[in-house]
């Protein structure tokens, strides 16, 4: 073993584990102006368009939690939600004259939270989805993004009639005083209301999102969340580690880091002796569901996104507009949105291009991530390489007893999974990791 390789490897032991989330590669930040503006048709003409990822984001909430860096807008006043859907119809239509062949396998309402819309917006965002988008949801799997403070029973039937099968519910936490420490203005009574709809209303897949490592939060209260949250009997649960936004200037180091890793083990426990399986280091499935429900792990590539804030990702290239979390610069750039739906959006403007080494790292990362690991034929299969030639330093996971390596796959062990956070961003390539530390928080 190469000492620079073990070396490098064992710092990922003793750093740590909270370095960022690589649920995408290569994040937002990473994104630039591209040299040209590239035209749609061109980005998309070689690439399968026979099963497509629809994703709809929706920039808008009911409140700014204190810890989020999601593109979105809390409480912005009705005319601009409703000239928000008549530029996403105005989008819908582009893409699907330009995406001429495009069909759709799968959708997502992500934000923000999509069901801060009023009952009749939300309709009318199917409505583009299926009349001018050209998915159909209710014969896909459809997800949607939601939080207690913005559901009733009527949202939630038009949920349903409209093909919903999986709601995935922002919790953060059951207790009052830790969510509202965190920075989220949760009230009990809004998460009582919820659970008594959804005991009447039922949707397939319910997955609850929590959040731990917040100052108040102890062993006892983060345990009590997770008990409730398995007592919803929900199919999924999330349990993401606290990460504080940049902006907020807040920066706890290694007792924050010790407090997480012991709430996320302790969680972990709990979910795992309760007869959840483990799917990646914040995904957890009843097992019941993994036998019978739809599977909804992301697609490699393939993803078309609709609205301000989605990312669409082809093979060689991930783009969006422009990222921002401070709420008059993420109003600015929707307010950019309104204005091009008046002209077009036939162009692509920002974004970041994979060569076969991003690519490659991306599939890497994607894959190790999850429990199952990478598969070393489905890598040779696209790349026609082997993944150790190509990344030696995995190597170097198995040495620390982070991995385990076989002719077959590549799996993290119980030590790694708890380290996703920090060996995605190991992985990252140097331009990769420059651009995102060179982005300028805004
Ligand atoms: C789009 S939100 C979910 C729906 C809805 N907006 C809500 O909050 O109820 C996605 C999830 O990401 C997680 N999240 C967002 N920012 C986070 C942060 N800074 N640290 C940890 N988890 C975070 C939260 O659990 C949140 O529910
Ligand atoms: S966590 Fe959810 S509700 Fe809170 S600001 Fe982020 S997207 Fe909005």
């Amino acid at each position: 073993m190469n000492v620079t390789v073990q070396g490098e490897s064992h710092r990922l032991l003793t750093g740590s584990p909270y370095v960022a989330y690589s649920y995408a590669y290569p994040h937002k930040t990473a994104y630039r102006s591209l040299p040209r503006p590239l035209p749609l048709r061109e980005v998309w003409q070689t690439e399968a368009q026979d099963a497509l990822f629809l994703y709809l984001h929706v920039p808008f909430c009911e409140y700014r939690c204190g810890f989020c860096n999601l593109f979105t807008l809390s409480q912005p006043k009705a005319p601009l939600t409703q000239r928000y859907l008549d530029a996403v119809r105005s989008e819908a239509t582009t893409i699907a004259n330009t995406l001429d062949k495009a069909r759709y396998v799968r959708l997502a309402l992500g934000g923000g939270t999509p069901t801060f819309l009023s009952s009749t917006e939300l309709e009318q965002l199917f409505l583009i989805v299926r009349d001018v988008g050209g998915a159909k949801p209710g014969k896909i799997p459809v997800s949607c993004e939601a939080s207690p403070a913005t559901l009733d029973a009527e949202k939630l039937a038009i949920l349903r009639e409209y093909g919903v099968d999986r709601l995935s519910l922002g919790i953060q936490s059951f207790d009052e005083r830790d969510a509202q420490a965190m920075g989220r203005p949760l009230r009990a009574t809004d998460v009582k209301r919820t659970r008594e709809l959804l005991s009447e209303q039922r949707f397939p897949v319910l997955n609850l999102d929590l959040i731990y490592g917040g100052s108040t939060q102890t062993k006892a209260t983060w345990l009590e969340s997770v008990d409730e949250a398995i007592d919803w009997t929900a199919e999924e649960i999330y349990l993401y580690p606290l990460y504080v936004r940049p902006l907020t200037g807040l920066a706890k180091g290694k007792p924050w880091d010790d407090h997480r890793l012991a709430l996320y083990r302790a969680g972990r426990d709990r979910l795992l002796e309760k007869g959840y399986t483990q799917v990646s280091m914040r995904m957890f499935q009843r097992r019941s569901t993994l036998e019978t429900g739809p599977t909804y792990c992301c697609q490699d590539d393939g993803m078309v996104g609709l609205g301000c804030g989605a990312r669409s990702y082809t093979r060689s290239l991930h783009y969006s507009r422009e990222y921002a979390v401070r709420s008059s610069n993420v109003a600015g750039i929707v307010s950019d949105y309104l204005e091009r739906s008046k002209a077009d959006f036939t162009h692509v403007k920002h974004g970041f291009v994979l060569d076969i080494d991003e690519q490659q790292r991306r599939m890497l990362i994607i894959s190790l991530l999850q429990a199952t690991g990478l598969q070393r034929t489905h890598y040779k299969r696209r790349f026609q390489s082997d993944v150790l030639e190509d990344f030696r330093q995995l190597l170097g996971l198995a040495d620390c007893g982070m991995a385990e390596i076989n002719s077959e796959r590549i799996q993290l062990t119980p030590a790694g999974l708890e380290r996703s956070d920090a060996i995605g961003p190991w992985l990252y390539s140097e331009s990769v990791r420059q651009l995102s530390e060179g982005f300028q928080w805004r």
